[in-house]
């Protein structure tokens, strides 16, 4: 009987382009291979073919569990003990499953008061031990660094390159369906190392020819959590999509770089932009997610003359990631549920149709 992880996960997939070998533990949940799905309505709005990768599907909910395979079985390959991580929720959610798969311990250092709910819910439910401090992210990411090297911890942020070259993964998955490169590749940026991978994937293989261009990256940003976009640390970042509530980012540098030498570009989008873009994105395409993967959506969606010049005109292919699921944060969404009605088929009927 095979008693291994389920092939599909992303090291079976891509093991020849990652830093493991045969011999290492492979601790894999079964991610990667995400859907990439054609958004018709959302191309009729934007006036071009929007694709998009829905990182919401991983084990976790997120983009996360690309990276923390890697990262983990290689940890445990070096005989960790513990695995550490700061996060704004979903690195700590995914890194606290994974521990779980592999048995071994995990503490997530998390800023107080700032994690959605689901995603608290889900590293408490793995076992991980909970550090909560009264400072923000970079708070957090500072402590972790601090607490690297001590020789039991092994740090699993994206400060890890393990985490970074488990997430490019889905740049390849990205190339092999489409058969080439998306013309513009647009995605949340928050600690910037997500960017940094799919650029770093798209490199690899257009290195090995396995596609003919590489896209155009663009990173969006929050209005009030916006140091790349303006270029400068901003001390108290604040934006309703807490996963990308991040002042100091950890890969500004390399996230810069691909997206000064892809002619890309980095842009905002307003609080208020972000929520109605997560509605719209659940009502017409069927796409449920968190607030801070709303926030490329709704750049499209409200994208200026300027920004439709420059970079969405001559009909172009965008690829559009999606970084985490709608049921993490839930609460952004309140239901109005309405009056309950009697238990009648008449009553229902005129719910319905009211
Ligand atoms: N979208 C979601 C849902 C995220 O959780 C994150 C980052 C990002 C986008 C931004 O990606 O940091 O690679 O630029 N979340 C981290 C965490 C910081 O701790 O879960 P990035």
């Amino acid at each position: 009987m095979k008693t291994e992880a389920r092939s599909g996960g992303v090291i079976a997939r891509y093991l020849e382009f990652l830093p493991v070998n045969k011999s290492t533990p492979v601790v894999s949940l079964g991610e990667g291979s995400t859907p990439f799905l054609f958004a018709s309505r959302l191309s009729d709005r934007v006036g071009c073919r929007v694709i998009i990768k829905c990182e919401s599907m991983n084990p976790t909910g997120s983009f996360k569990d690309r990276g923390m395979t890697v990262a983990v079985s290689r940890a445990l390959e070096g005989g960790a003990q513990t695995l550490l991580c700061a996060s704004t929720g979903n690195t700590a959610a995914s890194a606290a499953a994974y521990a779980a798969h592999a048995g071994i311990r995990c503490a997530v250092i998390l800023p107080a008061g700032k994690i959605a709910a689901g995603k608290l819910t889900q590293a408490a439910a793995h076992g991980a031990t909970i550090v909560s401090v009264n400072g923000n992210f970079d708070d957090a990411l500072r402590i972790v660094r601090e607490l690297a090297n001590e020789k039991h911890f092994s740090v699993v942020n994206s400060i890890n390159p393990d985490r970074i070259a488990g997430q490019k993964t889905a740049a390849f998955e990205i190339i092999d369906e489409l058969g080439d490169a998306p013309d513009v590749h647009v995605l949340p940026l928050g600690n910037a190392g997500n960017l940094t991978a799919y650029s770093n994937g798209y490199a690899e293989f257009h290195r090995l020819g396995h596609c003919k261009r590489k896209p155009r990256m663009i990173g969006i940003q929050a209005e009030g959590a916006a140091p790349i976009f303006y270029r400068r640390v901003i001390e108290k970042p604040e934006t309703v999509a807490s996963a990308i509530r991040i002042g100091n980012p950890a890969s500004w540098r390399t996230a810069q770089r691909a997206i000064d030498e892809t002619q890309g570009g980095v842009d905002v989008v307003s609080d208020s932009e972000i929520l109605d873009a997560q509605r719209w994105l659940a009502e017409n395409e069927g796409i449920f997610v968190e607030p801070a993967s709303a926030a490329p959506v709704a750049w499209l969606l409200n994208a200026s003359v300027t920004t439709k010049e420059r970079f969405l005109s001559a009909d172009p292919i965008i690829a559009c990631t999606v970084t985490g699921h709608g049921l993490k944060d839930a609460k952004i969404i309140s239901p109005h549920l309405p009056p309950s009605v009697p238990p009648s088929a008449r009553a229902v009927r005129a719910a319905i149709e009211r």
